[in-house]
């Protein structure tokens, strides 16, 4: 199997660049602010939350497009019934190289990777920034990783970025307690991706002949839904005609039609059941709206 190429999220390979990522300069600049701290020596777990769509993929990689003079060393849990334990640290170790992956090659026991894995991230005479997505999928040896990492990280030149679908932990996940216990952490920073507004939603649509209110209404302020819809209905102000002044339920009918698209597929592919429901739900609402 090929390795990942170091230093590019492995999941999803290289995105588009340049995107236009809306309505998030402040969390950019709020992450270059710790990037700083933990380059003097405080550094720092930001938990990443918001629902699935809601761009904690891509504000990472923004953010990794404005850094210069960073490692970077991406892991990410995945959403199947029996995740391998710690099998994001193994996508670490082997981006990482040295005695983590040697350690990862002959299955060695976790404190040792562990402990590998605590001296590969304060190593490294630039920045080290780690990046374990979806911890809402986290096995259990992974989550007490964070619970270790959130203890020692103050005092070591990393910034490790954790995301994860708020929306998805229930009560008696075992990811709540730890991160109630990591929030009282000096180290640990929580980020919470809002929706976009109205207007953000109105720059997405451009030209397109659709009702940006009833579009935002419909998604939430889900950027992805919001991104869905344009690729999927692809219109623009000069295949309207003389439509043009029209904004009529027919245009609705496309966006439900899309978002319904996006729903089946490729939340499917997601594995977000709830989002599936919710947008069934909007998309249902819409109709009857438009
Ligand atoms: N701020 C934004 N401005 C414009 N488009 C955005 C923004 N945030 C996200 N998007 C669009 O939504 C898509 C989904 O974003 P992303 O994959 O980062 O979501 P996520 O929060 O990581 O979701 P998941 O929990 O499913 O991994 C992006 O590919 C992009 O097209
Ligand atoms: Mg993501």
């Amino acid at each position: 199997m090929p390795l990942p190429v170091i230093g590019q999220n492995p999941c999803e390979g290289p995105g588009e660049w340049p995107m236009r990522l809306l309505e998030r300069t402040s969390f950019l600049e709020t992450l270059s602010h710790y990037a700083t701290d933990a380059r003097q020596g405080s550094g720092r777990l930001v938990l990443i939350s918001g629902e699935s769509g809601m761009g904690k993929t891509v504000l990472i990689e923004a953010f990794q497009q404005r850094t210069a003079n960073v490692r970077w060393l991406w892991g990410a849990c995945d959403g199947i019934r029996t995740p391998r334990p710690l099998g994001p640290l193994f996508d670490i170790g082997m981006q990482a190289g040295g005695e983590l992956a040697e350690l990862c090659r002959r299955d060695a026991t976790r404190d040792q990777m562990f402990a590998a894995f605590l001296a590969e991230a304060d190593a490294s005479a630039t920045l080290t920034v780690v990046v374990i997505e979806d911890v809402h999928w986290a096995d259990e040896a992974t989550i007490d990783l964070l619970n270790v990492l959130g203890r020692r990280l103050g005092r070591m030149r990393a910034l490790l970025l954790a995301t994860y679908r708020d929306d998805e932990l229930a009560d008696d996940h075992p990811l709540r307690v730890v991160l109630g216990d990591l929030a009282t952490q000096r180290a640990t920073r929580r980020m919470r991706l809002p929706p976009l507004s109205e207007a953000a939603v109105r720059d997405l649509v451009g030209e397109r002949d659709v009702d940006a209110a009833e579009l935002h209404r419909i998604t939430g302020g889900n950027p992805f839904f919001g991104t869905a819809h344009e690729v999927r209905t692809g219109r623009t102000a000069g295949d309207r005609g003389r439509r043009a002044h029209r904004r009529t339920s027919r245009s609705i009918a496309a966006v439900v039609a899309a978002l319904r698209c996006a729903g089946g597929r490729e939340l499917d592919q997601r594995n977000s059941r709830r989002g599936r429901r919710r947008i069934a739900l909007q998309a249902r609402a819409g109709t009857d709206g438009g």
